[in-house]
């Protein structure tokens, strides 16, 4: 059957923001009642709701075409499996963390160079042993699925390897950051190789849609009015804008009414530059979607 089907975390950091994504490609779904398999309603994309950790393989057994899942994760099974089959689609710019080092705030381990030889408990052991040992440091890995911080305080590890996000989790547990060894974001997976020519279609449709809201994001359009000689060094202060529009004003012959989308963030700093080079009226608005 054409129809392409999206591993999503069923609850946990990434899960609001993927289904949101999802949503402002225009994707909308049916919840079934047992809330792991949603139908997708106007376009052929149904959502298979699991824990993000099953997400990578979920995908190299062909379960679903697409995942989103944190890059430390799926960064872990590619180096776990020595896969080559993940690919990474679209970065996404949320689901944002680090994989770090942390020991206890006693400890006598104060610098990541200290790391030789102890035991490191971890949730991700095929990526840390990597990471470590790309700056020259060999430790035993003590792989453990969930509770990674309280490794420490139970004598089974004198260092751990987790993601970070807001630190509360380490705090909470006495545990002091060493250093980062890795910096993840949430990203869109497929499984390299051949789709059938329908589900490539399909496929290229959403990405197309994908970038779009992933532009638009970043982008805003932008309405002012310029001397008619400053057209040119307003044009050049707008970041990431192409060809913008100009109209003629009819109550000044002078200046012109100029509309831009600027692909790039837009800073205060920006306006104040655009005013200093003439630019008045100066109007900066979101954009909601984009194609071509
Ligand atoms: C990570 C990590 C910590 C927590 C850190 O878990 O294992 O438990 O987040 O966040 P903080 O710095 O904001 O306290 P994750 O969100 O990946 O959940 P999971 O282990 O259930 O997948
Ligand atoms: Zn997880």
């Amino acid at each position: 059957m054409n129809r392409i089907r999206i591993a999503i975390q069923k609850s946990g950091r990434l899960s609001e923001r993927s289904l949101e994504l999802l949503q402002k490609c225009g994707l909308r779904f049916v919840r079934s009642k047992d809330k792991l398999y949603w139908y997708g309603q106007d376009f052929p994309v149904d959502l298979l709701l699991v824990r993000d950790d099953d997400i990578p393989r979920i995908l190299l057994d062909g379960v679903c075409d697409l995942g989103i899942v944190g890059q430390n994760t799926a960064r872990e099974v590619i180096l776990e499996d020595d896969s080559r089959e993940l690919e990474e689609l679209r970065r996404l710019e949320f689901g944002g963390c680090r994989l770090s080092i942390a020991v206890p705030e006693q400890s006598n381990i104060k610098e990541i160079s200290d790391l030789n030889g102890c035991r490191i408990a971890t949730s991700y052991p095929a990526l840390t042993e990597d990471l470590l040992q790309q700056r020259g440091i060999k430790a035993a890995m003590v792989k453990l699925s969930g509770s990674v911080e309280i490794a420490p305080g139970l004598g089974t590890a004198d260092a751990i390897s987790d993601l970070v996000s807001t630190g509360t989790t380490l705090r909470a547990n006495h545990l002091v950051e060493l250093g980062v060894l890795f910096e993840s974001t949430a990203a869109l997976y497929g499984q390299r190789g051949n789709l059938p020519a329908e589900k490539q279609t399909l496929l290229d449709r959403l990405l197309a849609r994908l970038d779009g809201v992933l532009q638009a994001a970043e982008s805003k359009y932008v309405m002012l009015h310029a001397p008619r000689n400053a057209i040119e060094e307003i044009t050049r202060l707008l970041p990431g804008a192409e060809h913008p529009s100009l109209m003629n004003l009819e109550s000044d012959p002078d200046r012109v009414a100029l509309h831009a989308v600027c692909r790039e963030t837009l800073f205060w700093e920006h306006l104040e530059s655009l005013k200093g080079a003439g630019a008045s009226a100066i109007l900066v608005l979101p954009v909601e979607k984009m194609l071509g």
